[in-house]
């Protein structure tokens, strides 16, 4: 890629019943040990794709999309979006500057390394947190940025300049597919606006080996991510996610220009479980090393999420505890060990 420094590409009212309470889910995914379930498919399954740019036309197609934007969250946890703003060029120059990163020699990495999972910059290969296969990866706070550039790689060069630039333009998808995600829950775009623009983002940046013959295929085992919504970026095809429908492992579909959105944790707890988090994993490309990006959008470290009360009556009680960033932190750090550890299995009442 030659990453010129070039700029991204230029970046109402909905009826009152909600899109997203009027549907049951079912909840099989987390109900079978992920491990063993079957990898359904050689094909990916079709993922809905979502035009970002038709949110900001006239109120009819903006609430058309919002409840595809609804209809998917309630029926599978994911979809893609395009037209979401975000050049080609930024996306491939992030990933240029995560694979040379990762090129770097060991030392170099190896001065990221730290147990504490509050450390501004974290690097690790796999082995130690449980449920890293085969990866590299390279955790980074990145919101509010001011507060964290600082700490992030000076080699290579363009690292931080050209990471900055993405985690910039993929918190501005996150904000814009939350306030649509509210809309469609019934509780307004501006719903905990201030949570929100004052939330955290942390980049999970990851880089997995192509696979050898015959060795292990799983780079990252399953687990669901602990916040509302994470933006993927990935080089090539490896992602999987479980399909509820036939509760077997889907291969997501690797489209031009398209990012992968996937809802996390927090968005279980804050719809009081109409939105249900999405256990996924990642293999190992057959053709070539892989890198990912995966951009994670929650509320600040200390800021408790809840069950919208709005979400919350008599033939809906609440099902989840208040928990924060802080408290996942401190359940991944007491659970480092084990590969069942379920942060929101840990929430529900
Ligand atoms: C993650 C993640 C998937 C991938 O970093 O949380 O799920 O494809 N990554 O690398
Ligand atoms: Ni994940």
């Amino acid at each position: 890629a030659l990453c010129a420094h070039e700029n991204p590409l230029g970046s109402s009212n909905i009826s009152k019943t909600s899109a997203v309470t009027s549907a049951n889910m079912s909840d099989l995914s987390r109900t079978v040990p992920q491990e063993q379930l079957p990898s359904q498919d050689l094909h990916p399954s079709p993922t809905p794709v979502i035009n970002l740019g038709h949110l900001s036309l006239d109120s009819v197609t903006r609430s058309g999309v919002v409840n595809d934007i609804a209809k998917a969250c309630r029926d599978l946890g994911y979809f893609q979006v395009i037209n979401h703003g975000i050049s080609q060029s930024v996306m491939d120059c992030a990933v240029k500057a995560a694979s040379d990163f990762f090129k770097l020699p060991s030392e170099i990495k190896e001065k990221f390394a730290s147990e504490d999972l509050r450390q501004p910059v974290r690097y690790d290969t796999s082995s130690k947190d449980s449920i890293s296969m085969s990866r590299a990866f390279l955790k980074l706070y990145a919101h509010p940025l001011s507060d964290w550039i600082q700490y992030w790689p000076q080699q290579p060069p363009i690292y931080r300049e050209y990471m900055e630039i993405y985690a910039v333009e993929a918190r501005r998808v996150a904000l814009q597919l939350m306030e649509a995600i509210l809309e469609a829950l019934g509780l307004g775009k501006e719903y905990l606006n201030e949570k929100f623009q004052e939330g955290s983002q942390l980049l999970s940046v990851n880089c997995y080996p192509k696979a050898s013959q015959g060795a292990m295929t799983i780079g990252l085992a399953p687990h669901s991510d602990y916040g509302f919504l994470t933006i993927l970026l990935t080089s090539c095809r490896g992602l999987e996610v479980v399909d509820r429908s036939s509760n077997s492992w889907r291969t997501v579909q690797q489209l031009p220009h398209a990012l992968h959105v996937h809802v996390g944790d927090h968005m279980e707890v804050l719809s009081n479980g109409l939105i249900k988090t999405v256990v996924h994993r990642a293999i190992l490309n057959s053709e070539e090393a892989r890198i990912s990006i995966a951009s994670i959008h929650g509320f600040a470290l200390d800021e408790k999420v809840t069950c919208a009360k709005e979400l919350v009556d008599e033939q809906n009680p609440q099902k989840y505890k208040e928990s924060s960033l802080s408290d996942f932190l401190d359940h991944l750090a007491a659970n480092m060990d084990n590969k069942q550890r379920n942060f929101l299995e840990s929430l529900k009442m």
